[in-house]
Order: structure tokens, then sequence, then C-alpha cells
């Protein structure tokens, strides 16, 4: 089924109620979309990204319903939920070319066979009429990968943005039905995809701020007919402003090291500190990442198998060195039976946060009074630095 956006734009493709996990890594608890748009001018006809080769069929009824041919097929993004359906719209539409970066060709010819002499590239700013619709591109390299960009159709004000500003969320609604839950689901996406390129995308955002937008087509998640809201969001995310927020990553195996995170929750919950606590064993790793969002301070509790952390934890470390959220501070807890390492390991783990680490409280055995004290002396200096940064 197509439905209409504007005047002679049309989204075509497809909602994917099903999928539960992206990457065989991120968790999709409402599904996904990958969407598509057919943009009809009076000369030329382009198709902008396709989908999921999974769902290629969807794509292709929904493009037979509008029985317009194809002259374009605008790849904003490489990655293959977006371009995996492009060499069978090829063998359909066997006039159209397809257009994208540079950097964008490459990988199209390396990922997916796409012929070289089928693909035409495009310069940052170039324009490329299709009548009375003007397309323009603006390169937008690492959101998320090397060669994306983003296509601005200037007659109707509707920036297509492929990855940037989506949201895995399956909904029958084209526009944004509800701002709340889709703040959500575009912030758990932020948090997953685009996080570790904080700082580019920060750019890419004031230059978005300079085009008359009326309408943020993402290819994730349902479109946008007021923009202001999820460019607000981003500008948030982005900002370097950390909240007054401590995120505790944690495993227990006999209790004791839950014994020490019930503690410390609480002595920052006394000292108006926000906590986010994640028990690792049954977390969905997708709110701890949006929890990573905004929060000044990680607290990792890890008990001690054999002679490291839990391996639950080295998971959970990698992935917050991975996403590189702005976090500043890091303390590590937790308990151990006759020796560890847990500390200098995960203090290597998170190496190239370089955040300041804070006395980390390594308990032999269950915690005793001293071991609570020495909690309580961590909120009061996670306290006094959150003063210092200005999140208090
Ligand atoms: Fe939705 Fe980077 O692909």
């Amino acid at each position: 089924m197509h439905r209409e956006l504007t005047s002679n734009v049309y989204a075509v493709g497809a909602i994917d109620w099903d999928r539960r996990l992206f990457d065989e890594l991120v968790p999709l608890p409402d599904g996904t979309s990958y969407n598509s748009y057919l943009i009809a001018g009076t000369e030329k006809t382009a198709l902008i990204d396709t989908v999921d080769p999974a769902m290629t069929d969807v794509l292709v009824r929904n493009l037979e319903e509008l029985d317009i041919d194809i002259d374009y097929v605008v790849a904003n993004h490489a990655e293959q939920d977006h371009s995996g359906s492009i060499p069978r719209i090829l063998d359909i539409y066997r006039g159209a070319e397809v257009v994208c970066t540079p950097k964008c060709k490459d990988l199209l010819e390396r990922l997916l066979g796409v012929p070289e002499e089928k693909i035409v590239t495009v310069a940052d700013g170039e324009r490329l009429s299709l009548g009375d619709k003007t397309l323009e591109f603006i390169h937008a390299p690492w959101v998320h990968w090397p060669e994306t960009m983003l296509t601005y159709l200037r007659e109707d004000r509707i920036l297509f943005t492929c990855d940037l500003f989506g949201s895995h969320l399956a909904t029958s609604d084209l526009f944004v039905p509800d701002e709340a839950t889709v703040y959500e689901a575009a912030k758990r996406y932020y948090a997953e995809i685009m996080m570790p390129f904080r700082t580019i995308i920060k750019k890419n955002l004031a230059r978005v701020k300079e085009l008359p937008v009326d309408i943020i087509a993402p290819s994730h998640g349902p479109v946008y007919n007021k923009p202001g809201f999820i460019i607000d969001a981003y500008v948030d995310w982005t900002s370097d402003d950390l909240k007054n927020e401590v995120v505790i990553p944690y495993v227990s195996m006999h209790g004791s090291t839950k014994q020490m995170v019930d503690h410390l929750v609480d002595a920052l919950i006394a000292r108006g500190v926000t906590v986010k606590r994640f028990d690792l064993s049954v977390s969905d790793t997708g709110k701890l990442a949006m929890a990573l969002v905004d929060a000044a301070t990680v607290v990792i509790g890890a008990p001690t198998v054999l002679v490291g952390p839990h391996p639950r934890v080295v998971y959970a470390a990698y992935l917050t060195n991975a996403l590189r959220p702005k976090l500043r501070f890091a303390s590590i807890i937790g308990s151990y039976g006759w020796g560890s390492r847990a500390v200098e390991m995960l203090k290597e783990m998170l190496s190239s946060l370089k955040l300041e680490l804070l006395e980390p409280v390594i308990v032999n055995g269950r915690p005793v009074e001293e071991d609570f004290e020495a909690l309580d002396r961590l909120a009061d200096a996670i306290v006094a630095k959150h003063r210092e940064i200005g999140s208090i």
C-alpha cells in the first residue's frame, strides 16, 4: 500500500511489525519500518532509498500500484536495510540510475554488486531537476557510515534523512501520531546508532537548521510534519550538557553486589541524584544505551567470575565504550571471593572514554559497615563532581 505525503510525493516503503533484533544486536521492542519515497516530477521520477531485502516484494507491489516509471534511485545510505532492494529495482526499471555519493558508489558495488555504469555520483550541494521538483544533495559523512547523505526536495521543503532522526517503530501512522511515543523510540535509535557520532551530528544539525523544512522524512519510523520536535530533541541529546544522573549497570551472583547497589542507589537518591539502574541479567541493552545519552556518571556493579568481571558486565562495559556517551565520571563496585582484577580490566575496557575514575569500592565477601560507609563516600564524591561541572 502506498500513501501520499504531499502532492506527487508518496511513501512506498514497508512496515516490519515482527522484527525484534537489528544487526543481530539491537533490540526492536516495537518493530521498525524501512521507508522509501517516490517523487514524481513533471519530467523525471526519483525513488528515495529502498527497503530491507526481506521486504522487497512489498516495495515492488507499492510501486506497481502507482504505475510510474523510475528514472533515479537515490541511495542516501549503503546499509542493506535501505539499499538491499536496489538490484531488484534496477532489474524491473531498466532505465533507472542510482544517484549517490562517491563513497556510497564504492560500497554499493562491493556490498550488492550494483554495476558501476548504473551509478551516478553527486557532489555536496549538487542539484537534480525532476521538472517541477528539484532534489538537492547534502553530504553528511559519518551519520552513521562514511558515505551518508541527505536529500532535500526544495519545492516541497521535505528533507529525506535516511537513518538520521529515525526511530525503530512499526506504526500504521504515516506521520508522528504521538510525540511521547516517538520521542522514546527516536532516543533509543539515537543512543544505539547515532551516539558514537555525536559531534559530527551536531555539525550536521547546524546545516539542517539553515534549511526551510516543513517535513522530515526519515527511513525508519513515522514522518515528522512538525520537524522542530525531533530537531530540538537531537540538539538536547548531542549537546555537551551532562545531567545529574548516574547509570548503574550491574550483575549480582550471590547478593553481595546487589546489597552494595541497593545501598548506593538509596544514598544517591537521598542526595538528590537521578539514578538509572539496570540488572544486566534481565535488562534490555537499548534502555541502558538510552540512559547513557544524558548521564554524567556510570557506576558499574561487578561480581568477580574467576578473576575478572562477570561476562555480562564485560559486555555492558564494551558496549558503553563503543557507544561513546558523553559521560565524565565512572566508578566500579562489587565483591569477590579470593582475588579480583575486575577494576583493572574494566578500567581498560572503558579507556577510550577518558573518564575520571572515582574511588572504587571492592569488597572481599559480603559488604559490612565500613563498605557501606565507603559507598556513602562514593555518593558524596559523585555529588561533588556533578556540582563541579554544573549538573547540579
Ligand atoms: Fe537503517 Fe544504517 O541503516
